[in-house]
């Protein structure tokens, strides 16, 4: 298969990989026919799951203007992603141009596009990291030169925790980063679960067998488990819900939306 201009060198583009399905489930074309194919299987199961994804990032959005509102002007987004539509730095930018985002992400494609769409932005960076060392994150240079962590940040982990297995200490990586963060720092946080899908758990579980077949399983972890990454943090109103009843910009009733959009939970927390 020819490699294009925007994937880097040394990518294995033979095996999926878990930024580029997801940039396929939300309309993108940093993805290869690999990833396709594996996010069609999963969504042979899990029919719904694009519109997780869209209720995901609207939930991201929210959230990030939300902490802009409240004060806050940076931004550190671990699990950042393939940019695609309404990135971080787009939404907090647009509510305050001064505002400074960090980017993280393990992904060669992820971290090389972000380079490539945040060229002459001197207030954003993307860091090649992983969110299981955390202590590297927090003393990686570019991060550190942009963001002052003595002051308030919006820490996001959209959407990524559900792909730290409990061996690999999820729970130590994400209290070391609330421990480190300055008080009024805010943790915005989606997760994964079996709790909300319209669908038996049965059904649903073909989904994270595809996951686990690339080799890259996808964690599933109940409401009152992902309530634990927010300890010490008090809980911004309405807590931690399914995402379309967090804040919802319109007074739209939540049951008039696709209802895998309640699949899964999202929440924010501040330290007081
Ligand atoms: C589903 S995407 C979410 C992207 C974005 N946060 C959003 O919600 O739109 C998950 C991202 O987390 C990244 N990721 C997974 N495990 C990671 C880790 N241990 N460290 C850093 N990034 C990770 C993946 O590469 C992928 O880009």
């Amino acid at each position: 298969m020819e490699r294009p201009a925007w994937a880097p060198q040394g990518i294995d583009i033979s095996v999926p990989s878990v930024s580029r399905m997801y940039d396929f489930y939300l309309g993108g074309s940093h993805n290869f026919e690999v990833d396709r194919e594996a996010a069609r299987k999963a969504m042979e199961f899990l029919p719904g799951l694009p519109k997780i994804m869209q209720a995901n990032r609207a939930f991201m959005r929210r959230a990030v203007r939300h902490a802009v509102d409240s004060g806050i002007d940076q931004f550190l987004d671990i699990g950042s992603g393939i940019p695609t539509f309404g990135n971080v730095h787009e939404v907090a930018q647009a509510a305050d141009p001064g505002a400074k985002v960090a980017y993280v992400d393990h992904d060669p494609v992820a971290v090389a596009h972000s380079q490539a769409v945040l060229e002459g932005n001197d207030r954003a960076v993307i860091a090649a990291a992983d969110l299981r060392r955390p202590k590297e994150i927090l003393a990686n240079p570019e991060i550190t030169g942009l963001l002052d962590l003595d002051r308030p940040v919006a820490l996001l982990l959209v959407a990524v925790l559900h792909f730290i297995e409990d061996a690999d200490e999820p729970y130590a990586a994400v209290a070391e980063l609330r421990e480190a963060l300055a008080p009024g720092s805010l943790i915005v946080l989606t997760h994964a679960s079996y709790e909300g899908i319209p669908l038996p758990k049965e059904e649903a579980a073909g989904t994270v067998g595809v996951y686990k077949n690339i080799r890259n399983p996808l964690i599933m972890r109940s409401r009152e488990e992902i309530s634990q990454f927010f300890e010490g943090y008090e809980m911004v109103e309405p807590g931690l819900v399914s995402m379309p009843e967090w804040r919802p910009d319109t007074p739209q009733s939540p049951e008039q939306e696709d209802p895998y959009a309640f699949s899964g939970f999202g929440g924010v927390g501040r330290k007081a």
